[in-house]
């Protein structure tokens, strides 16, 4: 199966729901506000500025976004077009956001329009990245910020002992869920071949201790499993009931490293 990511639309309404609500939970964990934060410190909103967020997703970035650069403007977009229903139904008190159907390598932006362009967990889940710095690139006004925040997917664990079932569905997750899982070690180079001039590379880890952070990526696995026939529901519902118990007993351990590079265009 193909990351689901690339074609969202594809993968039904009940994933989108599901991840919409999972990645407004990521965006509220105070590790992730502090990612955000930074990068958000780095840039400017003068008067009159764009800023931009490629593959906004349901918009939980991109609100975040909207906050900081209040009251100047922001879009968000995103080629789901259940992404962008669903990121306008959740962006009720922003007035200075919108939300639009569009690929990143298509963007219905004159050239040289954007003052920041944000793409947030976004290119370890396509196939090719450079059509996407490419349209950056063009967009980009000279002086302009481009920001890539990505996990190292590489890296992620939900592993408390050898062999830990729950780490084996976090390792299928990557599998399924995502295309590139070192994305984040290619970003400097991507960026640098684009054109932009690379200031900052920085890297941040996160723990997920006591909440549903990263139940999808055992709920969502065992049901990409069980479609196959590959496991029952009864492991399944197995395998929710032990994350479960582990964030209530305060031994749920997942692990992940994110990287945020920023540059300017010359
Ligand atoms: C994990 S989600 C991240 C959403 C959002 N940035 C956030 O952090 O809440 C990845 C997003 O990338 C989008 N995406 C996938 N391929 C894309 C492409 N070629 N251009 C723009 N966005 C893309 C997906 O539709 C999805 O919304």
């Amino acid at each position: 199966m193909s990351d689901p990511f690339q074609d969202v639309d594809a993968a039904g309404a009940e994933f989108i729901s599901a991840f919409a609500d999972s990645m407004d939970e990521r965006q509220s964990d105070p590790i992730m506000e502090k990612i955000v934060s930074r990068y958000l410190g780095k840039l400017e909103f003068a008067e009159g500025s764009l800023t931009i967020e490629v593959g906004c997703g349901a918009g939980a970035v991109t609100r975040r976004v909207a906050e900081k650069a209040n009251p100047e403007r922001v879009i968000g977009f995103e080629p789901s077009v259940g992404f962008v229903q669903e990121a306008r139904t959740r962006v009720s008190d922003h007035e200075n956001v919108e939300f639009e159907v569009a690929a990143g390598a298509s963007l219905p932006l004159e050239d040289g329009s954007v003052d920041n362009l944000i793409m947030h967990t976004v290119l370890t889940h396509v196939e090719d990245p450079v059509p996407l710095l490419t349209e950056a690139v063009r967009v980009i006004k000279s002086g302009g910020r481009l920001i890539l925040c990505d996990a190292d997917f590489s890296k992620a664990s939900l592993g408390n002992l050898p062999n830990d079932p729950l780490d084996a569905c976090a390792k299928i997750f990557v599998k399924e869920f995502v295309t590139d899982p070192y994305a984040v070690a290619k970003l400097k180079k991507l960026a640098s071949d684009a054109g932009f001039k690379v200031e900052d590379f920085n890297f941040q880890s996160r723990s997920v201790l006591d909440n549903d952070q990263m139940l999808p990526w055992v709920e969502e696995t065992g049901k990409v499993l069980m479609k196959r026939g590959e496991i029952g529901g009864e492991l399944h519902n197995g395998l929710v009931a032990e994350y479960r118990r582990r964030a209530k007993e305060g031994t749920l351990y997942g692990y992940q490293v994110f990287a945020t590079l920023i540059a300017r265009r010359p």
